[in-house]
């Protein structure tokens, strides 16, 4: 894995010897995103169906790795998924069979977010068309590129794809307070891949908005309901209500892994994780010296809460970018991409 709390002052990688690991690393947010601690989750099973394949040690492998973190619902989707196999199989076969469900997740993925970069492109291409002689703005917020999949990403595939297409354009990056994922996981992203961006502080974009700043945004989601509410970073909801007011395109990227098929109400019933609050009290940074440390930005005393994740109704969504192509943010639109799931 990719250690991404080092980032985007280190870039090291680390492997995960045993269950134990990968449930660290999600919880740690070592690795990060919906799509990506989902796969993790798949290998995690992996790896204790190689220490123990037993029915009870692999009960309790899947309740260790699915309490890591409780929004995005990937994280559920790839466990049941391997472990409905391995409840079927011998448990001579189970390590194999596991680690081949946990690559073909992660392969899906791969496939799913370079079709929802394709889908997207087209959004930002059509911008272009409205937009003659300057580049496309598009807005984003959090991390859900590469790091936060196998690959591509789902928000920022489309961009990926329509930079590599020629199509001028610059991203606003949202840096995402408190864990900062788009001040250093996006803009590290976009730096590698030598995309135009701005990194701006959170309460930036409603301003941009209303000046003609932003021709649209693109976000990631966690979970997603059979009717569309979308549930993502923190603060997103806020920037949907700014781009609602102002008439500009709010799509979410998602793969069909982020929906929750089960429930219609993204905010009576997304559970929303709840951090420590030292991620609010404190903010990580380099130093002068080069020193990567943690700061005090609170008085000493002061409390804080740190919600994770908001839930941005669906009528505040102009479309869903997702591997089958764009469709409303409603239960029929979704349907009509799906009618194949539950
Ligand atoms: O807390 P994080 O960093 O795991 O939150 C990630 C997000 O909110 C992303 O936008 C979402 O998972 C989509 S990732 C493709």
């Amino acid at each position: 894995m990719v250690d991404q709390t080092l980032l985007p002052h280190r870039f090291e990688t680390r492997a995960l010897a045993d269950c134990d690991a990968a449930a660290l690393a999600i919880r740690d947010m070592t690795v990060r995103g919906a799509p990506l601690i989902g796969v993790t989750g798949a290998y995690g099973l992996a790896l204790a169906a190689a220490e123990d394949a037993s029915d009870v040690a692999l009960t309790a492998a899947y309740a260790k790795l699915l309490a890591t973190r409780p929004t995005a619902v990937n994280l559920r989707w790839a466990l049941d998924r391997v472990q409905a196999l391995l409840t079927a199989a011998a448990p001579a076969e189970r390590a194999a069979l596991a680690y081949g469900e946990a690559a073909r997740i992660a392969d899906e993925d791969v496939a799913a977010c370079e079709a929802i970069g394709e889908a997207g492109a087209a959004l930002i291409r059509a911008a272009t068309e409205k937009n003659t002689g300057r580049p496309v703005n598009i807005l984003t917020h959090c991390n859900a590129g590469w790091l936060a999949t196998v690959d591509w990403g789902t928000a920022l595939a489309p961009i990926y794809k329509a930079a590599r297409a020629g199509i001028d354009l610059h991203v606003w990056v949202d840096e995402t307070r408190p864990r900062n994922q788009g001040a250093s996981l996006t803009a590290f992203e976009l730096l590698n891949e030598g995309v135009p961006h701005t990194v701006i502080a959170d309460n930036a974009g409603g301003h941009l908005m209303q000046h003609g700043m932003v021709d649209l945004c693109i976000v990631g989601a966690d979970r997603t309901t059979r009717t569309g509410d979308v549930c993502n970073k923190i603060g997103t909801y806020l920037k949907a209500l700014a781009a609602h007011d102002n008439g500009v395109p709010f799509f979410v990227a998602l793969p069909s892994s982020t929906i929750d098929w089960r429930i219609d109400d993204g905010v009576a019933q997304i559970p929303i994780e709840e951090r420590s609050p030292r991620e609010v009290t404190h903010i990580s940074g380099r130093a002068a010296d080069g020193a990567v440390m943690d700061v005090l930005v609170t008085p000493d005393g002061s409390p804080a809460r740190n919600w994770a994740f908001d839930v941005t109704p669906a009528k505040y969504v102009t479309g869903l970018i997702t591997e089958r192509g764009v469709c409303a943010a409603t239960e029929a639109g979704l349907r009509e991409l799906f009618p194949d799931f539950a």
